[in-house]
């Protein structure tokens, strides 16, 4: 069996220029990601959560390639896909695959849902005709459509319809990895729940990894085997699902859990995320959390605290909680 894992993200940074200073001229730059560590294993389920704004879906544009980072690498299956050129990328490509927050956006209008799901396997030239018909057909049914959809147009279908098309056509190239950023936020919560449940049963038939994104903990709950936690466009805890719901540490953690609608029994009410949601672009010194942080000491102010290792089961990157860990340790 192999040990590297099927991604490995290390000490990703991108920034974008700050316009809208004197004469258009740039103002200075916006750190989307300050050094993100992340590692996902084949046929796990990882929950990427935080405020919008937190950088996202920059970090899931650069584990697709969709963007390239100014630092850091991204490994996909050992491969290095900050280093490759266009062409080498094109075939692990077909082994990351996205399905978008808003599927009647992502979705062509002019072509029908057969066409739409088929569109992968015609650019890819692997396969026509009658086989390309059945292939369509069992993608449609493998995400819980009748195949007589095929004929219709996307506007024809319900958001839930219309989602699934756009994971049907996800899988169609058999992707190992699925990035989804914010499948379910554009739905009303009764289709939530059975998109999600859709993404767990495929991740569990077909050996799928998933990377869930969503600014609701409530959604990364649902499917997540482990989540990390993301503030201001670094990790700031990542630990097993569970553990994170049951036992937080960071203080953001503790924050968002409190703003989630699903009382603990017996559970001690977190305190709630008090101030506004600071930007990219006019970081605080020290701890970026500092700022809206109950617990801040004097060093949060001046010191940022270390990453949380990469492949750590479980960890915060906060100092109150490191002090903590380490009582836990040795009582
Ligand atoms: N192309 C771009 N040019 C300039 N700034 C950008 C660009 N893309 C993202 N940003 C900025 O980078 C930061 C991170 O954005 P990103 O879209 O990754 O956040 P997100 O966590 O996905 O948010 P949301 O929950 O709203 O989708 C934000 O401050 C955003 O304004
Ligand atoms: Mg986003």
């Amino acid at each position: 069996m192999s040990t590297t894992p099927l991604l490995a993200v290390r000490g990703l940074v991108r920034r974008y220029p700050l316009a809208g200073g004197a004469l258009g001229r740039r103002r200075g730059w916006l750190a989307a990601l300050r050094g993100v560590d992340l590692d996902l294993e084949r046929g796990e389920c990882l929950g990427l959560v935080g405020e919008s704004g937190c950088g996202k879906t920059t970090l899931a544009r650069c584990v697709l390639a969709l963007e390239r980072p100014d630092a850091g690498s991204v490994r996909f299956d050992g491969a290095e896909l900050t280093r490759l050129s266009a062409r080498a990328l094109r075939p692990v490509r077909r082994r990351l695959q996205v399905v978008f927050q808003d599927p009647h956006a992502s979705l062509d209008p002019r072509l029908r849902v057969g066409a739409i799901v088929a569109e992968p396997l015609r650019i890819h030239r692997l396969v026509r005709g009658a086989v390309l018909r059945r292939r369509v057909d069992t993608l449609l049914e493998t995400v819980g459509l009748d195949p007589t959809l095929s004929a219709r147009h996307p506007h024809a279908l319900s958001g839930g319809q219309r989602q699934r098309v756009g994971i049907a056509r996800a899988l169609a190239l058999e992707p190992e990895l699925l990035v989804a950023d914010e499948p379910v936020s554009a739905l009303d919560v009764s289709v939530q729940a059975q998109i999600l449940n859709l993404l767990g049963e495929l991740r569990r038939r077909l050996g799928l990894a998933l990377l869930v994104i969503s600014h609701d903990l409530g959604v990364v709950r649902q499917v997540s085997d482990r989540v990390a936690v993301m503030y201001l466009g670094r990790v700031v805890e990542t630990a097993p699902a569970d553990e994170l719901f049951a036992t937080p540490r960071h203080p953001y953690t503790r924050a968002l859990l409190a703003a989630v609608p699903l009382p603990e029994p017996g559970g001690v009410p977190h305190p709630p995320l008090a101030g506004e949601p600071p930007s990219a672009a006019a970081l605080p010194s020290g701890c970026a959390f500092h700022p809206r942080c109950p617990a801040a000491l004097a060093e949060c102010r001046r010191d940022e605290p270390p990453p949380v290792p990469p492949g750590a089961r479980r960890g915060a990157a906060c100092v109150l909680a490191m002090r903590q860990e380490s009582l836990d340790s040795t009582a």
